[in-house]
């Protein structure tokens, strides 16, 4: 059994989750899946990271403190992670006790060591904020070609880098004010002195594309890193000086150990970031890539500590094959996504693009349509709908035996077994979803070969074999894709009366045994709730010009025009089981404000007990009585304290109103099924 840490960069605390990020986390999590479907002892370290200036800005625009500020989107961020089945083991802060702790042991050790060099340079100064300013916090004209409205640290329009001081008519993107450059000492970690130990690391620690970037800069002298900034900053100040502070960048990694540190300290284990026996990975993107693999393992190796083992690097996120856009309505957020389209969806055809490469990713969104739709749904997911439904509804639910054939295939899909590990290990997720889908080719092809539909009418027994293999050959398949879609893995575990998978489990068969039911496991997207996932995140283009994340109510504004909580797709609407009752007692709840409650003549169905929150609408409830109302026959009942409701009635009104008017019912005879 392998022991091994896993993380992804920390998100910034100052703003939301969006589709870009998730192609990091989703990766990160398939990979950890992976790991611990195979029995290894896998850690997914991650945190908020915290530190800098947006953050601190942006508090104080609302009126918060910044410790305010993260708190709330610690919550906001990982709602969004798990409701996308993204599981961290421990998902930490950066400003947090262990964390300072580290940053500072870290510092004075590599002080100790003269890495720690002072200069006193210029910098950009607000007199109104009172705060020297981020390269990100100025705009002013490119030094070089004079393009206006360019940050402090390059030009968009002709690529060069410079310093915000070198700007001309440099403004305050904060207030507008004119800032003036001003001295200021600051601290820097010098790299010259481990050049040697750097050049030859790098090689070892990530894939050859990634290192051979890096090495370009070793042609020339290692320039020092500034790691400090003054005050006012939102961070930890530096030991022995007063109102300076650490750059967020040298907290935020430092945010991995601490992280883990507070996980092991609350699951009993030593300290496994140093411990010779665990491997290490980061999962990052190729924009952070000189901090991961050069400022990173410098200061390791200052302190003292272990450095990770590999460092993977993956792209950017395009859309429809151009960078993000919030005019586009391709800047989409977690959020947005998810009142929009299944998490699954997204996690397949992730899965199904991303080739363990630095190259950037394409979500194309036709192709996301089609892809999820005939490969996802139309072609795995039917075997089991398919051959399920069949056995259910034909078959009493039973699996029989397998056949000398129906072993073959299961055989041949068994071989895939460790092919696809392999995928799944390099990170070539792209691979190991072909496989899987040649599986499920094999699977289908057995399935119209033997024409089930048929043989169930004129020998039901062979009908029975030949459902068993192919919800065999399902099984394993589900296995496989497990890593990918855990909730759907779970689901279709349960199906077969079993309680949860490894990856060993594709390599025994399950015969004899009384299916369970079947629930829906992944139902077919529709482009129209693409669209409408795009119209929510369009912001008009005079909002867009925001400097650093768009105001809620310009979200909220994009949204009105299309339905609060996004479309669903049809087949989920199916699932509702509509049908007509007579009211046959409706009252007022004791002590409720709101409650009614209704026991309606639901004919074939019997009677059924709904309580309901409509009261201020229906002041006078024995009124209702003898009315036909629609009401859902199959949701869950709920346990309420004053009794089970056992049921939903429908109401029409605005949305967010108590009051709701009932359709008029004419359909004839209690329990009809509205269709
Ligand atoms: N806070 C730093 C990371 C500190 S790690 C010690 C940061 N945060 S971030 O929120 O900007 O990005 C978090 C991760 O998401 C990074 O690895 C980044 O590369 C990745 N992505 C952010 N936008 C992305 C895309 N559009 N596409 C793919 N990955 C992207 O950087
Ligand atoms: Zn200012």
């Amino acid at each position: 059994m392998r022991r091994i840490v896993v993380t992804s960069a920390l998100p910034y605390a100052n703003g939301d989750i969006h589709l870009g990020h998730l192609v990091e986390y989703i990766q990160t999590d398939f990979w950890v899946r992976f790991q611990k479907l195979r029995g290894n002892e896998c850690v997914y370290i991650c945190a908020d990271d915290t530190h800098g200036t947006p953050v601190m800005i942006r508090a104080r625009k609302e009126g918060i403190s910044p410790e305010e500020l993260i708190a709330r989107s610690h919550a906001t961020h990982l709602k969004d992670f798990s409701d996308f089945q993204i599981a961290f083991d421990n998902y930490y802060s950066t400003n947090s006790p262990e964390n300072r702790e580290f940053s500072e042991k870290i510092y004075l050790a590599a002080e100790k060591q003269g890495y720690i060099t002072k200069k006193t340079t210029p910098q950009l100064y607000c007199d109104k904020c009172r705060m020297f300013l981020p390269d990100r916090f100025v705009k002013g004209t490119c030094p070089k070609c004079g393009a206006a409205g360019q940050y402090g640290d390059s030009c968009d329009r002709c690529g060069a880098t410079y310093g915000a001081e070198e700007l001309g008519s440099p403004v305050c993107t904060t207030c507008g004010a004119t800032p003036a450059a001003k001295d200021s000492e600051h601290l820097y970690f010098e790299l010259e002195p481990q050049r040697d130990y750097l050049e030859k690391w790098i090689p070892g620690h990530t894939t050859s594309d990634v290192s051979n970037k890096l090495l370009e800069w070793f042609k020339e002298p290692l320039r020092g890193w500034c790691i400090s900034r003054d005050a006012p900053y939102f961070g930890f100040e530096i030991p022995g000086y007063r109102d300076k502070f650490f750059y967020v960048w040298v907290d935020a990694p430092i945010g991995y150990i601490a992280s883990l540190k507070n996980w092991c300290d609350r699951n009993g284990k030593g300290d496994l970031w140093n411990d010779p026996g665990v491997e290490l990975y980061h999962f990052i993107g190729k924009d952070i890539i000189r901090f991961h693999c050069l400022f990173w393992p410098g200061m390791l190796r200052a302190a003292g500590l272990k450095g990770p083992d590999k460092v993977f690097v993956h792209g950017f996120l395009t859309v429809n094959g151009e960078k993000m856009s919030k005019s586009k309505g391709t800047f989409v957020n977690a959020r947005t996504y998810l009142e929009n389209l299944p998490p699954e969806a997204l996690r397949y055809y992730y899965a199904a693009k991303l080739g363990g490469t630095v190259d950037d990713m394409d979500l194309n969104l036709d192709d996301f349509v089609q892809r999820v739709n005939s490969d996802l749904v139309g072609k795995i997911t039917n075997i089991a709908s398919r051959s399920a439904q069949m056995l259910q509804k034909k078959l009493g639910g039973m699996l029989g035996r397998l056949d000398a054939e129906g072993a073959e295939l299961l055989a041949t899909i068994r071989e895939a077994s460790e092919k696809i590990a392999g995928f799944y290990e390099e990170r070539r997720f792209n691979m190991a979803i072909v496989e899987i889908c040649r599986c499920a080719d094999l699977a289908n092809a057995y399935f119209d070969r033997k024409e089930p539909w048929k043989l169930v009418k004129s020998d039901p027994e062979a009908a029975r074999v030949a459902l068993t293999a192919a919800m065999n050959a399902f099984r394993a398949i589900a296995v496989y894709l497990a890593p990918v879609l855990p909730a759907y893995a779970q689901k279709a575990a349960k199906l077969f009366g079993e309680s949860g998978w490894t990856w060993s489990s594709a390599g025994v068969a399950v015969e004899g045994a009384a299916l369970g039911d079947y629930e829906y496991l992944a139902s077919r997207i529709d482009k129209k709730q693409v669209d409408a996932m795009i119209a929510a995140a369009t912001v008009k283009p005079a909002d867009s010009g925001e400097v650093a994340h768009e105001s809620r109510a310009s979200k909220n504004k994009a949204k009105a025009s299309v339905p609060a909580k996004g479309t669903i797709p049809f087949a989920d609407f199916e699932k509702i089981d509509l049908r007509v009752g007579t009211v046959e007692s409706c009252e007022a709840v004791p002590k409720s404000s709101k409650l009614l409650k209704f026991v309606l003549d639901a004919g074939p169905l019997g009677k059924r007990t709904i309580f309901s929150g409509i009261r201020e609408a229906y002041p006078e409830p024995e009124k209702l009585v003898g009315r036909e109302v629609v009401f859902v026959a199959n949701l869950e009942p709920r346990k309420m304290s004053v009794g089970v409701s056992e049921g939903m009635i429908l109401f029409a009104g605005e949305p967010g109103s108590n009051g709701g008017v009932l359709l008029p019912s004419s359909a004839a005879g209690g329990g009809t099924q509205v269709t």
